[in-house]
């Protein structure tokens, strides 16, 4: 354990608490000086430092959530979020840095795009940030673009869209040249595997045939359509020798895409989201338009899904627990899809409620382990998404990112009383057990007693490392 000696500045020390990382669960203090941890063991405390007890508490390394969509435009109007309260909430739920999705749209260059997120979140973040580059408008220049971004920003991941036709989607010949110059320049690419091809001829369909409510979005955007997408993605990714991180994953045969792929040494990796975790497509039969709130995608999917993907999470198949937060108010937002479902903003917050949620239906249920609640909530994500070890972990020399989270502390999600800019939660009167009590971000001090007690955003932007290729044999 690292003591260090010297000329010591003031410190903190977090005493009593249990840490708990991907690896390890066990007593000791911990000392944060400046912004790093610098200490770990029993008698760390120097003069001048303060002490803050956390007896009964676990400390978990700040929570990173690798998908969210924050000030995101959407046709005439963006995502209730922006920066300012979408990493309040994120921060007030125990998550300290997020990765968004800075967004290309059509005829942009990835430079403009990048400049643009920079603008939206500059200033304005709570917690420690990142982007990856969503690429919709592909073009001989952009391959270039690509490697710049990854060796000159920071910007080591980009996203592709296999859905939203005629919006966001790219054809297959331009998600493999991506793939293939991601594999050329130390970048990972996020798919949104869906067949959007498929997805347009049943929206059509349905509309023709005066089907408009919510119910409609998950029967016109079918699991099989998630699982051959997600198939096709990991043939070009093989084609392209390029490693795969599918993004929002949610049924079974998606998982067993994944799965196979994993078998045969591929170098794919897969997230899912709570509320696929903990919600299904009854919701979509909400009275009057409530089901509008559910209207994701990929769709909530039948009840049966859920034990697949929980115990995918359990068996490494997923690495990840995100939350696609990308909010839209009720009213206001989704009620534009009133008379038509599909013209309803597809997406739902979460940010603020990912690792109450975790901890409640996967930990408290005996489902995880809290060693797999770290990496699946922040570990896993540090080392995709070229952070580890600054974040992702406690240990000397990490960015002093802390959770101090009560487990003594139960409440119930309600809409109201979380923090997010958005008139609604997909989780209302859920139970949960535990709260972020205290959260430090390299080392200040920004949540106290569950309240944020930073007035100003302080989050800074982080330039992220290249993705680095497995070694054979090696896990993430
Ligand atoms: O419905 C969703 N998930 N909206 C956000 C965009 C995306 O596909 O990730
Ligand atoms: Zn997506
Ligand atoms: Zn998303």
């Amino acid at each position: 354990m690292g003591q260090m000696t010297g000329d010591m500045k003031m410190g903190i020390v977090l005493n009593g608490g249990t840490i708990v990382t991907a690896a390890d669960m066990y007593q000791a203090d911990v000392r944060i000086e400046g912004e790093i941890i610098v200490a770990i063991g029993y008698d760390i405390k120097q003069p001048g430092d303060q002490v803050i007890c956390v007896d009964g508490c676990f400390l978990f390394p700040g929570g990173i959530d690798p998908h969210t969509h924050f000030d995101l435009p959407m046709g005439t109007f963006s995502t209730s979020d922006d920066f300012l309260t979408g990493s309040k909430a994120a921060v007030l739920g125990g998550t300290t840095t997020i990765l968004d999705f800075a967004t290309q749209f059509k005829g942009e260059t990835l430079k403009v795009a990048l400049e643009n997120w920079h603008a939206k979140a500059d200033g304005k973040c709570y917690v420690d940030y990142g982007f990856h580059m969503a690429i919709t408008d592909w073009n001989e220049t952009i391959a270039r673009e690509m490697t710049e971004l990854v060796h000159q920003e920071g910007v080591p991941s980009f996203k592709l869209y296999m859905a939203y036709k005629n919006i966001l989607q790219v054809d297959d010949g331009a998600l493999l040249q991506a793939l293939h110059q991601a594999g050329e320049c130390g970048a990972l690419v996020c798919v949104h595997c869906e067949n959007g091809d498929v997805i347009d001829n049943l929206v059509i369909d349905a509309r023709a045939q005066g089907k408009t409510a919510p119910c409609y979005h998950p029967l016109t955007r079918p699991p099989e359509a998630e699982a051959e997408a997600t198939h096709r993605a990991i043939a070009l990714a093989q084609i392209a020798e390029a490693p795969l991180y599918v993004v929002h994953l949610t049924c079974s045969g998606a998982l067993q895409a994944v799965s196979q792929a994993k078998l045969k040494g591929l170098e794919v990796y897969a997230e899912t989201c709570p509320q696929y975790l903990l919600l299904d497509d009854s919701c979509y039969s909400a009275e009057g338009f409530n089901g509008a709130k559910y209207v994701i995608s990929p769709p909530l999917r039948p009840v049966q899904h859920q034990a697949e993907l929980w115990n995918g999470l359990k068996t490494g198949i997923l690495e990840t627990v995100a939350t696609d937060h990308c909010s839209f108010n009720y009213k206001g937002q989704k009620d534009l899809g009133v008379n038509d479902f599909s013209k309803i903003p597809n997406g739902a917050p979460g940010v603020e409620t990912r690792l109450g949620l975790l901890f409640t239906y996967g930990v408290m249920t005996g489902k995880l382990t809290l060693n797999e609640f770290v990496a699946l909530t922040s570990t896993n994500a540090a080392k995709l998404f070229g952070l580890f070890p600054r974040k992702g972990t406690i240990a000397p020399g990490s960015d002093a990112d802390l959770v101090v989270w009560d487990p003594r502390i139960s409440s119930v999600v309600r809409a109201e009383t979380l923090h997010q800019q958005v008139d609604y939660t997909p989780y209302e009167g859920f139970r949960q057990v535990g709260q972020a009590t205290s959260v430090f971000i390299r080392g200040k001090h920004v949540v106290q007693d569950g309240k944020l007690l930073v007035e100003e955003p302080t989050g800074e932007y982080l330039s992220r490392k290249p993705f680095l290729k497995r070694k054979v044999g090696e896990d993430v």
